[in-house]
């Protein structure tokens, strides 16, 4: 029996691990735990998408909650550790790249514990970024590279990786998405807003280059309030969003906007729902890129720079400041929707690949886990 660590911490690992529960659990040769670090806590940040993507709650919670960089990262590490002296794994799984991710990948490689790197390989180049930091460390220390595209593995050995610790598996979050993509038809989310379908924006900005720089929050803000005049904009708002608006006195205007609908956070469903009758994504999501691109949704993406390029070079993703945020949607609104276009191995079929992966990996005296 391989026991599994799978590690959840933040919003946008929820659906990346999800497949592999499920997967794991089918298996009788593996004994998944689902280890949550806390970083996020509240029901929609968290427990809504335990229930949406049919999870079991955690086995552990290590509740490190919010704080600095450092004290949010140092208080995953050292609950961690805690955790994993007394229920040492044969592999720890860590996704993406939230300050979780890499806290995990540390306690445990300093427990000489395998650790695989779901989503490794991906690159901004951006070194401002918190999250591009957390992914150089997390791959540097991973046994297993699980890449979702040739770009990524292409990447790591450009740094000198052993090509034998790469995997090139797929995107494992599509995994979800195509799983629930009848529950997501049928949810009809956007009904609630009295909104023809295809004829509203989805708006979603959390990145602290964003919203915490308050010149360009407020350059968004006027932004979405013209844009509104054309076509209604439904804005989900992530709690750093809302406090940023909030102190910058924006946000009782938004509010009272006609035609922007501000509302809570949403769980997995209800969100993709509103994605997938969406006109037009404008987001700084990493993970919403990936979902547009295989739903062929044109999604404008409010960054310099985006460790997701496929998305933009073979999908409907686009690079756009926030002053030009207003002239690129209303080029769009006028062009004709594109048409889904899924990278290889972004199929629906990542966690059966990364099973086999794991398979070969624990019996074959050359594969390394
Ligand atoms: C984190 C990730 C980011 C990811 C995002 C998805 C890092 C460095 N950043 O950013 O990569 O895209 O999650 O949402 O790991 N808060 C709540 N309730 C919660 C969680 C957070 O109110 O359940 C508030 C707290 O005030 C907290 C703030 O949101 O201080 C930011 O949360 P945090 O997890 O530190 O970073 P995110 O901005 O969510």
């Amino acid at each position: 029996m391989r026991r599994i660590h799978l590690v959840v911490a933040a919003r946008p690992n929820f659906m990346k691990i999800a497949p592999l529960w499920h997967a794991f659990s089918r298996h009788h040769e593996f004994e998944p735990t689902i280890v949550h670090t806390g970083q996020h806590y509240d029901y929609h940040m968290s427990t809504q998408f335990f229930e949406d993507l049919k999870l079991p709650a955690p086995t552990i919670n290590l509740e490190a909650g919010s704080g600095s960089h450092a004290t949010q990262t140092a208080a995953v590490l050292v609950a961690y550790e805690r955790y994993l002296l007394d229920n040492r794994p044969d592999l720890v799984v860590v996704p993406g790249d939230v300050n979780s991710t890499l806290a995990c990948a540390l306690a445990s490689a300093k427990l000489n514990i395998p650790v695989a790197h779901l989503e490794a390989g991906l690159r901004s180049r951006d070194m401002s970024m918190p999250e591009e930091i957390n992914r150089i460390l997390t791959d540097s220390m991973s046994s297993i590279l699980w890449t979702p595209s040739q770009d990524a593995s292409d990447n790591l050995v450009r740094e000198g990786t052993d090509p034998q610790r790469i995997s090139l598996v797929g995107n494992c979050m599509i995994d979800s998405l195509y799983k629930l993509l009848p529950v997501i038809e049928s949810r009809q989310t956007w009904k609630q807003f009295d909104l023809p379908q295809d004829r509203y924006i989805l708006a979603t900005l959390h990145r602290p280059g964003n919203v915490d720089d308050p010149k360009i929050l407020s350059t968004i803000v006027k932004a979405l309030e013209r844009i509104s005049r054309e076509i209604a904009v439904i804005l989900p708002l992530h709690p750093r969003t809302r406090e940023q608006l909030q102190k910058q006195g924006l946000l009782d205007n938004l509010d009272s906007m006609q035609n922007i609908f501000m509302i809570a956070p949403l769980g997995y469903v209800d969100f993709l729902s509103l994605v997938h009758k969406s006109h037009l994504v404008i987001t700084d999501s990493g993970g919403l890129q990936e979902e547009t691109t295989v739903l062929g949704i044109p999604c404008l993406t409010v960054r310099p720079n985006t460790e997701r390029p496929i998305t933009c070079t073979a999908g409907t993703n686009r690079l756009v400041s926030a002053q030009e945020i207003e002239n690129a949607v209303l080029d769009e609104l006028d062009s004709a929707r594109p048409a889904p276009c899924p990278p290889a191995y972004w199929d629906g079929h990542t966690a059966d690949r990364i099973l086999a992966d794991l398979d070969h990996r624990f019996q074959n005296p050359l594969g390394r886990v």
